[in-house]
């Protein structure tokens, strides 16, 4: 059995853009996500270039990912930046309290966080302590990361040998401050990110982009709160908002957060929740949006979505507090409708930041604590296929007539997602059969061009819950799709049952 589902494009009609960081990165001080993860020191066995680990970056590079929020997440509000700088001895060490309770020695910090990025090719997201910090101290962290010339921070800088300033757009005020970023009431907060923004500095042409943190899932209220408050500027002569994009986060999880039921063993049922709670991001960002319309009809400012993702049961017998979980098909289907999502929203959602790049919640890399092995995730290969989406120009996809809907908890799931982008004259179609056990078939009518070329890529599995480990590293892994053709100016794409494919291809 299999469904048809039939569409229409228009290729000459092109959208808004999709802004490239929506397939941004999240590396927190947590588990194992820099140490053991990105980190293992100079001294490891592992290939690595002052301690990053190299066959981590090799694989992210295949990502291009755009940007990397860090160092956290929750261990934001507890970092003091001056602890993680000059010599590696002489750092003081922390407890990390959100996570674990474990000690932090400070080895990785401010100068091998910019080493990873610039390693990576990515652009630096900071975000800053709001809730135990001080401005001062934040402020401080701008000056020394972005400031030329000579200055006290700059002097630090150099002292600890880096003469010339980073760029740095992308800055973080605070994160979750309703909750472990300091329990903050909106309008309490709102004032504070004013505040913070102020002496958040522009050095020379080092412009930052101030991200200022928002709310957790369907709180629009929080986020009504701080766009009254950037239309209630007090001084004149400040030539643009205080901040310029409000964050918000979003997890999918299955269950309750007491229990959100194991990665790798599920129900249909359960599988068919994950698929519905995931969906329910486009409900998400249209309120976000709608609030932020009456004040910014102009869309100025812009929606930063950068905590998203499954989150389940840690595995079996580790660290509760290290957030580590397997990846199975159901986590790459919930990144592909993800995307599908944030492509429809460019008009406003400036950035989207999985949580997290590796060892923690939906990650792109698992890595064994033991043998150091690394295993690429069914998400990571979501990302890898669907990255020609990054700056192009969004298209819209009409589905025509009835489309293969599911009856889940009460309301009503689109089983068939589609995207479609187009960049330097090439089609990308990405489609993701969310059915786990029949086919569609899906028909898209290219208006306004004509395909001249043909590519596309498959990414399903015999099970849902099937997953890469070291010794199955390719259970879950894309290869070329064969059943993807081009006829009477129709592109017809067979998808099987639970599956993720791409089809790109020049257009004249
Ligand atoms: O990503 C894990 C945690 O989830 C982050 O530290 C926090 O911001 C969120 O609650």
């Amino acid at each position: 059995m299999s469904s048809t589902v039939n569409a229409v494009v228009n290729l000459d009609l092109e959208g808004p853009v999709i802004n490239r960081h929506v397939y941004g990165h999240f590396a927190e001080h947590l588990g194992r996500c820099i140490y053991g993860g990105f980190y293992v020191g100079e001294d490891s066995d592992l290939p690595n270039e002052g301690g990053i680990r190299l066959d981590v970056v090799e694989a992210l590079r295949a990502l291009d990912i755009p940007n990397l929020r860090w160092p956290g997440g929750c261990f934001a509000d507890e970092y003091h930046w001056r602890d993680g700088i000059g010599p590696k001895e002489d750092r003081p060490a922390m407890v990390n309290t959100h996570w674990g309770g474990v000690e932090e020695n400070n080895h990785f910090g401010t100068h091998e966080f910019m080493a990873l990025c610039e390693l990576l090719g990515t652009e630096p997201y900071i975000s800053g302590n709001v809730g135990s910090g001080t401005v001062q101290e934040m402020s401080e962290w701008v000056e020394y990361l972005t400031r030329a010339g000579d200055s006290p921070a700059v002097r630090e800088r150099k002292a600890n040998g880096r003469e010339e300033p980073w760029k740095v757009k992308f800055w973080g005020l605070g994160n979750e401050t309703w909750g472990c970023g300091g329990n903050m009431s909106a309008e309490q907060y709102a004032l504070e990110a004013r505040r913070y923004a102020t002496y958040c500095r522009d050095y020379g042409d080092n412009k930052l982009y101030r991200i200022a943190a928002g709310a957790s899932d369907f709180s629009y209220g929080w986020t009504e709160t701080l766009m009254k408050q950037l239309s209630h500027l007090g001084c004149q002569r400040v030539e643009r908002p205080l901040y310029q994009a409000v964050s918000v986060h979003y997890y999918t999880i299955a269950g309750t957060w007491e229990d959100k039921g194991s990665a790798t063993e599920f129900t249909a049922d359960e599988y068919y929740t994950t698929m519905a709670k995931a969906a329910r991001t486009d409900e998400l960002l249209t309120g976000h949006a709608n609030v932020m319309d009456l004040y910014d009809p102009k869309k100025e400012i812009g929606i930063v979505l950068d905590e998203w993702g499954t989150w389940w049961n840690v595995e079996p017998g580790t660290n509760p507090g290290f957030l580590y979980q397997q990846n199975t098909m159901r986590d790459a289907l919930v990144a592909s409708l993800h995307f599908d999502i944030f492509h429809r929203h460019a008009d406003r959602l400036v950035m989207a930041n999985i949580a997290q790049t590796v060892n923690v919640l939906q990650a792109m890399i698992l890595t064994d604590p033991d043998s150091g092995a690394l295993v690429l995730t069914p998400t990571y290969h979501v990302f890898r296929m669907n990255k020609g989406h990054q700056d192009a120009a969004s298209l819209q996809v009409h589905v025509v007539g009835d489309a293969p809907v599911k009856d889940v908890d009460g309301a009503s799931l689109s089983t068939v997602s589609v995207s479609a982008s187009r960049k330097d004259g090439r089609l990308l179609v990405s489609l993701s059969n969310l059915d786990a056990d029949e086919a569609a078939d899906v028909v898209v009518d290219l208006r306004g061009g004509t395909l001249t070329s043909l590519e596309s890529e498959l990414l399903t599995a015999g099970a849902l819950h099937a997953h890469n480990t070291p010794e199955q590293p390719e259970a879950v892994a894309p290869r070329k799709h064969d059943g993807a053709r081009v006829e009477d100016g129709k592109l017809l794409v067979h998808l099987p049952a639970h599956s993720f494919a791409t089809v790109a291809g020049d257009v004249a």
